[in-house]
């Protein structure tokens, strides 16, 4: 399968593409248009929000409801696009520290970054949540589902809820930084409110989880098809995302052999099991039928109302990036984006696993597989 997103932050419109989803899946842009306000209307996020009202329309691959194999596209727009239609901008000159801005104008040759900005812009990330949900929405047919939760926002932290329990979930999602601790949610609220006033941003860490996971998805065979590393680009690409650790990667690094792996258990009811899940349920780059689960450490985001230090291109003389209305903290807004990626790399490994061209055989083969792996 295939994902590609087109669409730049102030164009007219986002527009998205899934080649090689199977046929017969059920879709409505009302269950797309949920993930869209998770994103949308999360804590941190600046005044762009109060004018878009995302909303992804499915253009192609859907009849009655149902897809036919054929691409599935999706089209947002951006209602932004109408306060800029027809104004003449000036070229902005001064590059903003930590964004694609300088290393874009170098590598393509234009001495004004909003060629590069417009793209590399988080706006991208609207679209990327909606193929997510359609991801999302092929996966709850084998039976996975994805969730994520906020763990960290600037020095707050939280311990992980566990989200395979639907009240924790539901107190995550009751939470506008996405945290199911109560006494932590409210220290995040405020730090993200004081970081505001101050001019300054914040960054932190999510937690995504995925359940019912079948063992065999990904291969230890080659480099580049072992499912760790496929999640790991696909979260790192996630604008802000600076690390991305499976398991208990931290502990495991300062602890000894013989307390970082999950022992082999099995019993008739369950199959084989593990009573610890260090791995993120991922050995030799292979799902192992345990919960698969990444954090991802987003860095503070980088526009900030004090400009950071940067040049001129023309003139090469010092200056401060220019400030252009902006995010707080995306942390919270960076749930369903963190959801969507994990969901649409699970989907890629399900249907290579077990054949993609209708959701009936894709069914027919995990049940087969299920009876033989547990
Ligand atoms: C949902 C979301 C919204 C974002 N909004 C902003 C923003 O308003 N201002 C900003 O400077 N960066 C924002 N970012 C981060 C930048 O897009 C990102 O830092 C930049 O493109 C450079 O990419 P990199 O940080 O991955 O290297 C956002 C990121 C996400 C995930």
């Amino acid at each position: 399968m295939r994902l590609l997103t087109a669409g730049e932050s102030h164009g007219p419109a986002l527009v998205g593409i899934l080649d090689g989803l199977p046929a017969g899946l059920r879709l409505s842009e009302a269950e797309i248009r949920r993930d869209l306000a998770r994103r949308q209307f999360a804590h941190g996020r600046g005044g762009r929000q109060r004018i878009e009202k995302d909303q992804a329309r499915i253009l192609a691959g859907l009849v009655r409801g149902v897809t036919t194999g054929a691409p599935l596209a999706l089209v947002i727009e951006n209602l932004d696009y109408k306060n800029w239609e027809g104004l003449e901008v000036p070229p902005n000159r001064v590059p903003r520290p930590g964004h694609a801005d300088l290393a874009g104008c170098l590598k393509w040759g234009f001495d004004d970054t909003r060629f590069v900005s417009e793209r590399a812009s988080a706006r991208e990330t609207a679209m990327r949540t909606a193929l997510g949900a359609v991801c999302k929405a092929l996966l709850a047919e084998a039976g996975i589902s994805c969730a994520a939760q906020v763990l960290q926002i600037g020095t707050v932290k939280a311990g992980p809820a566990d989200l395979s329990d639907r009240r924790r979930l539901a107190a995550v999602e009751a939470s506008p930084v996405r945290c199911a601790d109560r006494a932590a949610a409210g220290r995040m609220l405020k730090a993200v409110d004081r970081a505001k006033a101050a001019g300054e941003t914040l960054g932190g860490v999510v937690q995504v989880s995925a359940f019912g996971v079948p063992p065999g998805l990904g291969s230890s065979v080659q480099w580049d098809r072992k499912l760790d590393g496929r999640i790991a680009q696909a979260l790192m690409s996630i604008q802000s995302v600076k690390g991305v650790l499976l398991g208990q990667a931290e502990a495991q690094a300062a602890s000894v052999g013989s307390r970082s792996q999950d022992a082999i258990r099995w019993s008739r009811g369950r199959g084989y099991f593990r009573p610890t899940n260090r791995a993120g349920g991922l050995e030799g780059g292979i799902t192992n039928g345990g919960v698969v689960e990444a954090r991802i450490l987003l860095k503070p985001i980088s526009t900030l109302k004090k400009g950071l230090p940067s040049v001129d291109l023309l003139s090469k003389k010092a200056v401060a990036a220019s400030y252009q209305r902006s995010d707080t903290c995306v942390v919270p807004a960076a749930v369903p984006v963190a959801e969507a990626m994990l969901a649409w790399v699970l989907s890629d490994a399900l249907l290579e696993k077990f054949g993609g061209d209708s959701v009936r055989d894709l069914k027919r083969a995990l049940g087969v597989f299920r009876l033989r792996a547990g």
